[in-house]
């Protein structure tokens, strides 16, 4: 049994082999419609419990529909109608009960203290499916969208983020590092990545290129990365923040400073980050991204209950 909860802790090859896994599978079900099963079931009788604290439209169906073509089922939990919630149980409980009656919990948290807890209880896989520090199955879903696009290992492409230093940008960071590929960020200056992730990237002689100006980190990429300048319950000042990412607006103008054939992701929900005719463009290949969540998360599931093949 293993854990899903950041990707800077999971072995490089272990995430390799999830996403030849994903291929493999994606490849293999191309006929069969959302419900349809994998012929092996592999997940034949097991039950993913799922918990949002934040809100949430694509992890909550791709995990759903993981587990189902997987063979398996999911339950959804809303955290406001447990005594967890309400304050009446604690979180070693709760963590007990659902490691009874459930095979696996996918948890979307607004604390990542709350990851360490459950982790420390619970004796069925755990998976951040959101926490104010990572994304990691958006990212390494993204990995795959990336690999599939290009049809090349993502180590030989220039990567770029164009936004804020917040969840999603730390699982790349770590990505970077666990795949090897040339990142670039572009962000305000008050808006740096976080320093002790940093820090662990270096420590493995890992150059994050970070700048101050949109232009010089887009310069020659081959994908584009956005995401929403205000996270899910960011609790800043918003006019603020906003304001002072004007510059970093992806417009169809800085992206000229890209590589002609660039691709342009972004893992969705939107906000005004990113001009409509970017994002509708056919470089942008947001709906391919967000669908493959399923597939990469398939393998994500089989990877924690120990039956990657
Ligand atoms: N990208 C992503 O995680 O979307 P949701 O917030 O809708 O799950
Ligand atoms: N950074 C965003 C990602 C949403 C999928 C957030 O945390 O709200």
């Amino acid at each position: 049994m293993k854990h899903f909860l950041n990707l800077k802790d999971i072995p490089s090859k272990d995430l390799r082999k999830i996403l030849v896994d994903a291929k493999k599978r994606k490849i293999s079900r191309k006929k069969l419609s959302h419900l349809e099963t994998d012929k092996d079931a592999p997940l034949k009788g097991k039950l993913l419990i799922q918990m949002f604290e934040k809100s949430s439209l694509r992890t909550r169906l791709s995990f759903y529909l993981a587990i189902k073509q997987l063979g398996g089922g999911t339950l959804t939990l809303r955290p406001n109608e447990l005594h967890l919630g309400e304050g009446g149980e604690s979180l070693a409980d709760t963590a007990k009960i659902l490691s009874t009656y459930g095979d696996g919990f996918m948890l979307r948290t607004d604390s990542d203290i709350k990851i360490k807890n459950f982790k420390k209880y619970m004796t069925i896989p755990l998976i951040n499916g959101l926490s104010p520090f990572s994304h990691p199955t958006q990212i390494l879903s993204d990995i795959f969208t990336v690999e599939e696009i290009k049809e090349k290992p993502i180590s030989k492409l220039n990567i770029a983020w164009i936004g804020d230093s917040n969840n999603v940008l730390n699982s790349l960071i770590s990505a970077s590092v666990k795949f090897n590929f040339k990142l670039s960020v572009g962000c305000p200056k008050y808006y740096q990545p976080n320093k002790s992730l940093l820090a662990w990237a270096k420590k493995t002689n890992k150059e994050i290129f970070i700048y101050n100006d949109a232009k010089k980190a887009v310069l020659n990429a081959d994908v584009i990365f956005s995401d929403k300048v205000i996270s899910l319950n960011d609790k800043v000042n918003k006019k603020k923040k906003l304001n002072d990412f004007k510059k970093f607006r992806i417009t169809q103008k800085l992206l000229n400073y890209a590589k002609k054939d660039y691709s342009f992701l972004h893992c969705l929900p939107r906000g005004d980050e990113v001009d409509e005719k970017v994002f509708s463009s056919k470089k942008s290949k947001v709906w391919q991204q967000a669908l493959n969540r399923v597939h990469v998360q398939k393998s994500i599931l089989l990877y924690c209950f120990g039956k990657l093949r």
